[in-house]
């Protein structure tokens, strides 16, 4: 058990990107942290660097679309440390390809990590959050929860459907003292792309009709990607979310999420439709 002003964290997706900066942030800061990832070797090495005398982390290694592997990780921690304080929601990974050419089954799947799995670990931990009357639930969503963009619309509809989930639990959680937040992130650079490139391979190396306007889409990201945050512009935002007394519903970052959200929210569709427009190959 821990002193009571020691608090616990479970974080998802630790092995890398957001979810990294934000356990170590949290380290930092003074919390416990059980970090959870599937790659174990880099899991394991990674907490040894950010937890020397290894009494203040819990390597979780696992799956987070395995009930089994869920079932251990909360278990672990509240045996350990006897409660969880907060809950940070951030595996996930990006599905690309145009709707067409995406099998059914790799829309399942992308939704299965990112969000049916994010919600069974979480009715895992609201009772434990509700036994002591409070808690946090950090959902590690997207810009994208908010923008859905061609040839990234099946991740993309993962995120918005996270932000329903959200704001359903934020008012069901309320009267028992739990907040649920969600973090937009913008680009940051992260093996995110890498990782979304390596699991849509199939679908980008066979675009047929949609190559010229791929092509197209991956030069202006190109740009884009000029104006990429850093994880620890996420880890900032996760930290504030946590200080709050009363967190807001979401929080964004970096600017240029901001701007882009700002745009949506203001132009119609048809301007809108123009900043992520895709040329039509002959
Ligand atoms: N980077 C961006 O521009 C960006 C923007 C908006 C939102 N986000 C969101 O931020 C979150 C973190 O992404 P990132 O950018 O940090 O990418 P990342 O570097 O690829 O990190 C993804 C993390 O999720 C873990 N993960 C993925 N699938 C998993 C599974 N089935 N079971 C357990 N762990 C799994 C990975 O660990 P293992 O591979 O070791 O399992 C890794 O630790 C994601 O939810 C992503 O959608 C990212």
């Amino acid at each position: 058990m821990v002193e009571s002003r020691e608090k616990v964290a479970l974080v998802t997706g630790a092995s890398s990107g957001i979810g990294e900066a934000i356990a170590r942030r949290l380290l930092q800061r003074g919390w416990r942290v059980a970090m959870t990832a599937r790659r174990e070797e880099r899991l394991v090495s990674l907490v040894k660097l950010l937890d020397v005398a290894g009494d203040r982390t819990l390597t979780l290694v696992g799956d987070v679309t395995s009930a089994a592997d869920r079932q251990r990780w909360v278990q672990r921690t509240y045996e350990r440390w006897g409660r969880i304080d907060a809950l940070v929601n951030n595996a996930g990974y990006g599905q690309r390809g145009p709707i067409e050419l995406v099998p059914v089954e790799a829309i399942r799947a992308n939704f299965e990590t990112n969000l049916f799995s994010l919600v069974a670990l979480t009715q895992l931990v609201i009772p434990l959050m509700r036994g002591r009357g409070r808690g946090r639930i950090i959902n590690v969503g997207s810009v994208a929860g908010r923008i859905a963009r061609p040839f990234s619309s099946v991740y993309d509809a993962t995120k918005h459907a996270l932000n329903a989930v959200s704001d359903g639990l934020r008012g069901e959680l309320r009267p028992f003292g739990i907040d649920v937040v969600v973090i937009q992130p913008g680009f940051i650079t992260t093996e995110f792309v890498d990782a979304a490139n390596k699991v849509s391979g199939e679908v980008i190396r066979h675009m047929g009709v949609y190559s010229e306007a791929w092509e197209a889409m991956q030069k202006s990201i190109g740009t884009v990607k000029r104006l990429a945050g850093r994880p620890d512009d996420i880890a900032d935002l996760v930290e504030r979310a946590l200080d709050a007394r009363h967190p807001r519903a979401r929080y964004s970052g970096p600017k240029h999420a901001k701007l882009f959200l700002a745009l949506k929210w203001l132009l119609p569709d048809r301007l809108f439709d123009r900043v992520f427009r895709v040329r039509r190959s002959p």
